[in-house]
């Protein structure tokens, strides 16, 4: 049974990591064209790389919590596929095989001239002067706002062969992410794990109204039941 998870910034909320749009979310206090745009980029590099700087830094010193423990133990039972919005590397060092990262990776980095170069970081640091083989300079591995999100080619084929899909913490604001739950075939149950409730129309979602942590818990005690 292939379980299907997309997962946004809620899911790593209890390591730590703020969120984008809630009260004291990241939104709140930078300007996401400034930080989080090629324009951004092109005005003030050294502003997005020190943004992105700050937040490998916090990654670096912050753990996978329960709901990434958790969702990884699936794959004991299920064929467990996550698609994340989700720039750290939580879902992988919490043990999950199958993470496809839609917007990035914050402990990668790339060529600002092509693309296809891309390097993996060990350290929090990207400074300017830090260039690629072809002699750019280096930017953080994040798809930023007005950017094409290649990974949407691999999601969609997994998303409409799902059995079930659980969407975790994330307010499915922003697109083609969002779109995303459009994919599925028709009628397989659908989970959605979030304290708050979104927006969007929730007929025939299950929805557990808590906290990614006991959400999951909750969730494979569900599922196991149901469909192991
Ligand atoms: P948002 O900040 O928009 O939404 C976070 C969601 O997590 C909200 O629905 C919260 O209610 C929920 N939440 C908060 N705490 C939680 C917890 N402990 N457990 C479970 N859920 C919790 O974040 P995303 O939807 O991930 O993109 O945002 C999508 C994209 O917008 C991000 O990938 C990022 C951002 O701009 C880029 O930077 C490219």
């Amino acid at each position: 049974m292939k379980i299907v998870i997309l997962t946004g910034a809620g899911m790593s909320a209890e390591s730590g990591l703020r969120t984008f749009r809630e009260m004291g979310g990241l939104w709140e206090e930078y300007d996401v064209m400034e930080v989080a745009s090629p324009q951004g980029w092109h005005k003030d590099p050294e502003l997005v790389m020190r943004f992105y700087n700050e937040r490998r830094k916090q990654l670096m010193d912050c753990k996978p919590n329960a709901g990434h423990f958790g969702v990884a133990e699936l794959e004991e039972n299920f064929d467990v596929h996550i698609i994340t919005q989700n720039v750290d590397n939580l879902h992988e060092r919490a043990g999950s095989t199958k993470v496809l990262h839609l917007h990035g990776e914050l402990m990668k980095c790339r060529s600002s001239i092509d693309e296809t170069l891309v390097y993996d970081m060990d350290h929090w640091e990207l400074k300017m002067g830090d260039l690629c083989n072809k002699g750019s300079q280096l930017r953080p591995h994040i798809v930023w706002f007005g950017e094409a999100v290649p990974a949407m080619e691999e999601a969609i084929p997994i998303v409409e062969t799902a059995d079930i899909l659980v969407v975790i913490g994330t307010s499915l604001n922003v697109y083609p992410a969002a779109g995303l739950i459009n994919y599925t075939r028709s009628g397989i149950p659908i989970y959605l794990i979030d304290p708050n409730k979104p927006d969007i129309p929730m007929n025939g979602i299950n929805f557990i109204q808590e906290k990614a942590g006991k959400g999951v818990d909750i969730l494979k005690e569900e599922l196991l039941q149901k469909y192991r």
